[in-house]
């Protein structure tokens, strides 16, 4: 077993470990995956001022997201097909979020269902919304997000229509995994995930299977998202997803300065700074670019939020100075659910957490709700309505 002390150490395992077409499900970006890779390359250009001779003694990462106490300002962000990248994976990285005290957020597109993880846990986790053509199952799931006391409801708006990604087509990804013979070998070199998933019966979608008429699997994702998707959704569904959730509302896919003011408008606690982590729109800005001017056009009349490419507690610092009041991963943690199960994604939480304190410590804080730009070094990072 290796020493893992950096989250590339769980993406070598998990590549080990989980089936090709679901391994590169996560770990593929769409189109040329441009985007994808400007969101972990952008952050490497943002330069730190160390500082020194500083008391590091007392130090605190603590923040709060949403109004709700994180031990770090980083939520497990929603992820498809998690409970295929390990068994019961939705189940585990809820359970390991809750116990390092930070939210996780549960995807539409889960394999555990809203009341399988609501009955696993004891922290309310947040639940992510697709608007689908189908606005019956939008009700009921809105009402299911409710009775299993979700805390927020994260609203996806970058993802009507599904981004070209070549990898998944070459794969033919589906759920569960077609009889494809290239699929069935390779699945058998992955002893470890064929027996969890032999172990459990969690192998469809949860929230999705025996929930919409006439959907009893998925013989292609993409096929599948095609139809179900709703094409048509714009800001006036947002006004009606509002109302009938009354709770916490987390817009998520924001990547332009017009659409945020929009966002503000709703009256939403809070947008994410988005390009789905590069697996929409390919020549999208990198998240980290697209931020700045966000947080400043919109100030303080909504909570900013971010995510995309942060694979390390320093992209986490980095984000937080130039506006983020929180940041999500999902990559970060699914490498170490595939690798490790709950064990790989608190292993995640840790080396962030880890990497988080001590770049803090470096740039002269105690307190990263201190934390501003003045941690980072003027002209390497973008300015807003550059
Ligand atoms: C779903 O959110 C995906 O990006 O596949």
């Amino acid at each position: 077993m290796p020493v893992i002390t950096e989250i590339e150490d769980l993406r070598q395992l998990a590549r080990r470990r989980v089936p090709r077409m679901f391994y590169e499900y996560v770990d593929t970006g769409s189109w040329t995956e441009s985007t994808y890779r400007a969101n972990e390359s952008e952050f490497q250009k943002i330069k730190l001022r160390q500082r020194v001779a500083v008391n590091l003694e007392h130090r605190s990462t603590a923040a709060t997201m949403a109004g709700v106490d994180v031990r770090m300002p980083v939520a497990l962000a929603p992820t498809g097909l998690t409970g295929m990248q390990h068994a019961d994976g939705e189940i585990l990285a809820a359970r390991a979020a809750e116990a390092f005290g930070v939210p996780f957020t549960l995807s539409t597109m889960s394999i555990c269902s809203i009341e399988d993880v609501a009955a696993h846990t004891k922290a309310p986790f947040w639940f992510q919304l697709y608007v689908m053509r189908d606005r019956d199952f939008i009700e009921r799931l809105i009402e299911r997000a409710k009775a299993a006391g979700c805390g927020a409801l994260v609203l996806t708006l970058d993802l009507q229509i599904i981004g070209q990604r070549h990898r998944d087509l070459k794969n033919g990804l589906s759920v569960p995994p077609q009889p494809k013979l290239a699929n069935l070998l390779n699945m058998l070199t992955k002893p470890r995930w064929c027996l969890g998933m032999l172990g459990t019966k969690r192998r469809q979608f949860g929230n999705v299977i025996g929930h919409v008429k006439g959907v009893d699997d998925m013989s292609s994702l993409g096929a599948w998202t095609n139809q179900q998707f709703d094409p048509r959704l714009n800001w006036g569904d947002v006004e009606w997803i509002k109302k009938r959730w009354g709770g916490k509302l987390i817009l998520k896919g924001i990547q332009d300065v017009e659409d945020a003011r929009l966002a503000v408008e709703t009256g939403a606690d809070a947008l994410i700074v988005s390009n789905h982590g590069g697996r929409q729109l390919d020549g999208a800005l990198a998240s980290i670019e697209a931020l700045p001017a966000i947080a400043a056009a919109v100030g303080d009349r909504i909570e900013v939020h971010m995510d995309g490419g942060i694979r390390s507690g320093q992209d986490v610092l980095k984000a937080w100075a130039l506006g983020a009041r929180g940041t999500y991963i999902g990559r970060s943690f699914l490498y170490g659910l595939g690798a490790l199960g709950e064990a790989g994604v608190t292993k995640a939480l840790e080396i962030i957490h880890k990497e988080l304190d001590l770049t803090m410590a470096f740039t002269g804080n105690t307190r990263l709700t201190d934390v501003g730009r003045s941690i980072l070094v003027p002209g390497t990072y973008p300015l807003p309505g550059v």
